[in-house]
């Protein structure tokens, strides 16, 4: 796959660290020029124990650096982090992903990670034993948190004949990894296709109150919603993402917190409006409870007084609400959480909600849905067509729904 150039190359910083899958670096280093990019190689100073140096100045756009004492020094320390448009590290060792993820920057690579606002496309490899560590692991979500796109190892054969999970990804999937963050990084600036756009995303499991001390919830972590908003963001929409959640929002986005179906239902009205003029879209993909308890009460119930009888009433349908009171050119879309009849389901959801959109997801399937950082989604659209977005990153989903709602904004 090759990447759209425009006057200038994207320029991709290699990040090699000292693991035997380095030697697949230089494939990902010819690969990445091949596709257009303009590669600058930085190698750890043991990943030269694994290949040297001089194979990289061969293949990359500029020669291999290692320290941050040597080229045009003191300032390539932060030149490099300043002028990449992506910095991809291959393979990623326990080692640098620890480093990284303590914000520590003691050679050229780790301080060029500190150094640079660019998208940090992670590809770890390690032993098994060293890749299912708490230690790594935890690393890794830091490091997921702060935005980095991370390219998970493979499961096959490693060094010293081993078999397991941590052989570093094909070079193939890694450059892919690579292009769609430059695409989706074409799409955002200013200019981006969803400028001028007021954009509403719900997002979380709602939580119902019994007493003081506990809720009617569900398991919905409220991070494909998030992906949905700051995707928004980035494509140059004016973002309010309403939320059950407590993660982290990105600058930017106006976040209002809410807790239950009927909090939920006013902020939304209040953003929406009475005649649908407040948005231009809306995501609803929070997990609204569709019963809650008729009556919360006041003091907290205790066993002594044996299982109480808890009556619940229906809550009002959002959506529905919203879809009543909508005005030409608004763009609605709702979610399926589906354990079977995946499309058939979603399709009456469709139907009787009155959106745009719906997407659906298998909940049941592995790596989908609830609390997963991936997702694989079927987009049916009330025009009857499907887009099926296979097992991804909540980020390219988000992406893959957000470019539904351009073409159907377009069409209005
Ligand atoms: N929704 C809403 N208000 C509710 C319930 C759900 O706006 N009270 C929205 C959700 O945000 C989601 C979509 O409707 O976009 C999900 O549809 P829903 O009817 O909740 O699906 P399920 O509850 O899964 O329906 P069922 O239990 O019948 O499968």
């Amino acid at each position: 796959m090759a990447v759209q150039r425009g006057t200038e190359p994207p320029f991709v910083v290699l990040g090699v660290g000292a693991g035997i899958a380095a030697y697949k670096a230089v494939e990902v280093c010819r690969r990445l020029v091949d596709a257009g990019m303009h590669v600058a190689p930085v190698l750890t100073e043991q990943a030269q124990r694994f290949v040297g140096r001089t194979t990289f100045d061969a293949l990359a756009s500029e020669p291999a650096r290692v320290s941050v004492w040597e080229g045009d020094a003191p300032i390539a320390h932060t030149r490099l982090g300043q002028l990449a448009d992506v910095v991809v590290v291959a393979p990623a060792t326990a080692d640098v992903l620890g480093r990284a993820a303590a914000g520590l920057a003691d050679d050229l690579l780790t301080t060029t990670l500190v150094a640079t606002r660019a998208v940090v496309v992670l590809c770890p490899a390690m032993h098994t034993e060293m890749w299912e560590h708490p230690a790594v692991q935890d690393n890794l979500a830091v490091l997921r948190r702060r935005g980095a796109v991370v390219v998970p190892p493979e499961t096959g054969r490693l060094a010293g004949g081993d078999v397991g999970a941590g052989r570093l990804a094909d070079p193939e999937r890694i450059v892919d990894a690579v292009v769609q963050v430059l695409a989706s990084r074409a799409r955002s600036g200013p200019a981006g296709d969803l400028a001028g756009r007021r954009v509403l995303v719900t997002a979380g499991g709602t939580r119902e109150p019994i007493d003081p001390v506990r809720v009617i919830t569900n398991r919905s972590s409220g991070k494909q919603g998030h992906a949905v908003a700051e995707a928004a963001r980035r494509r140059g929409a004016e973002v309010v993402l309403v939320t059950t959640t407590s993660l982290p929002v990105p600058a930017g986005i106006e976040v209002v917190r809410v807790e239950t179906a009927a909090e939920l239902e006013t902020a939304v009205a209040d953003r929406v409006g009475a005649d649908g003029e407040g948005v231009d879209v809306v995501v609803m993909a929070a997990a609204v409870a569709d019963f809650r308890p008729v009556a919360t009460a006041s003091s907290k119930l205790h066993k002594v007084d044996g299982p109480p009888s808890i009556v619940l009433e229906p809550t009002p349908d959002i959506l529905t609400g919203v879809a009543s009171r909508r005005r030409p050119g608004q763009v609605l879309v709702g979610f399926a959480a589906e354990t079977d009849d995946l499309v058939e389901r979603a399709r009456a959801k469709l139907v009787a909600k009155g959106v745009d959109l719906v997407v659906a997801n298998d909940v049941s399937a592995p790596g989908v849905g609830f609390d997963h950082d991936t997702n694989a989604v079927s987009i049916l659209g009330a025009d009857g067509t499907v887009t099926e977005v296979p097992l991804t990153s909540k980020g390219a989903v988000a992406d893959a729904i957000l470019d539904r709602v351009v073409a159907l904004l377009a069409s209005r």
